[in-house]
């Protein structure tokens, strides 16, 4: 594959945030897929159809620093401080393993899913179920082009994904008593939503690998543990399976999992969340301020509760 071989580096930095104190810190991960990157991010603004979903952005950026710095990454330790251990993870040379669908390849690389989408900047909040938020400027591209490139079979109702299983690179996995690997599922609808997002990149910049690198999902109106990182296989299908979290503890964690601040969680109260930057509180907003896109996906859903 020809690569052009440049450092993502050159090109402009965010302009919204000083990123040199982290810069000089960061290990870059370059080779292929950095190169892919920097082909990509030279349109990053020229592509930024974001405009519309900003109006809900009311507070600042949450700065890299602690997107990056606290991460909710179980594989690697149950604690926020996991990237330095998130390291660990090999992420040359991504590949997908793709079920449910009419292409012939069971496997995709992403640099070549890479070569036919654009990448764009959301700036998207982003809600965790454990009542703390911030708020993000992705880089990557909507889930719905990945799924036309991966066309999935016409009975599909479901797209499931799944994390790595790699207990040599991931500590965590070690620990038998988890459902591993990571899983979750959300319904076609949801996954051609405008709304849902395949991010690559944070700050202009390759995703660290503690926030999901190479390739994660962003689902901005549902609770952050539906947003699965590090994804090595996606598959179509027209079962409803039971994701990761429900398997642990199917009434705290459910299948919709939309926000909601009137739906407790069975232990603490979402009416609020805490920005992790500043440590200010605010109210929570339903489907976390997304209403207005996504309200719709639900109208003729028949489930007791589309917020568990
Ligand atoms: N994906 C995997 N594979 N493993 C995880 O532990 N945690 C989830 C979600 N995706 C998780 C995951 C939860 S609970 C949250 S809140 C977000 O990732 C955190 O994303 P961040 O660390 O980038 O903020």
């Amino acid at each position: 594959m020809y690569l052009i071989k440049k450092n993502f580096l050159h090109f402009k930095e965010n302009k919204i945030t000083d990123q040199s104190v982290f810069l000089n810190r960061r290990k870059v991960i370059l080779g292929a897929m950095g190169s892919i990157f920097a082909a990509n991010f030279s349109n990053l603004y020229a592509n930024n159809n974001n405009n519309n979903y900003n109006k809900v952005i009311k507070r600042n950026l949450t700065s890299f620093e602690n997107i990056s710095k606290y991460n909710n990454f179980f594989e690697f330790g149950t604690t926020k401080q996991i990237w330095k251990q998130a390291q660990k993870l090999k992420i040359e040379n991504w590949k997908i393993e793709i079920s449910g669908s009419n292409i012939s390849d069971k496997n995709v690389f992403l640099e070549d899913i890479l070569q036919k989408v654009g990448i764009e900047e959301r700036v998207y909040k982003f809600r965790c179920v454990e009542a703390w938020s911030m708020v993000v400027p992705w880089n990557g591209f909507p889930l719905s082009k990945l799924i036309k490139i991966l066309d999935p079979k016409s009975d599909t109702k479901y797209v499931e994904f799944e994390t790595f299983f790699r207990p040599n690179e991931a500590n965590n996995q070690k620990q038998s008593w988890y459902p591993w690997p990571y899983k979750e599922i959300i319904t076609i609808n949801e996954a051609m939503h405008p709304l849902s997002f395949i991010a690559t990149g944070v700050y202009g910049k390759p995703l660290p690998k503690q926030n999901g690198a190479p390739i994660r999902l962003v689902l901005p109106w549902k609770y952050g543990f539906k947003s699965i990182k590090s994804i090595v296989k996606i598959n179509f299908t027209n079962t409803k399976t039971k994701s990761f979290w429900e398997t642990i503890a199917p009434k705290e964690y459910g299948f919709w999992a939309n926000v909601n601040p009137n739906v407790p969680h069975r232990r603490w109260s979402q009416e609020y969340e805490k920005d992790i930057d500043t440590g200010n509180k605010y109210p929570t907003l339903l489907f976390n301020g997304y209403s207005e896109w996504v309200s719709s996906l639900y109208a003729n859903v028949k489930s007791k509760s589309i917020f568990y």
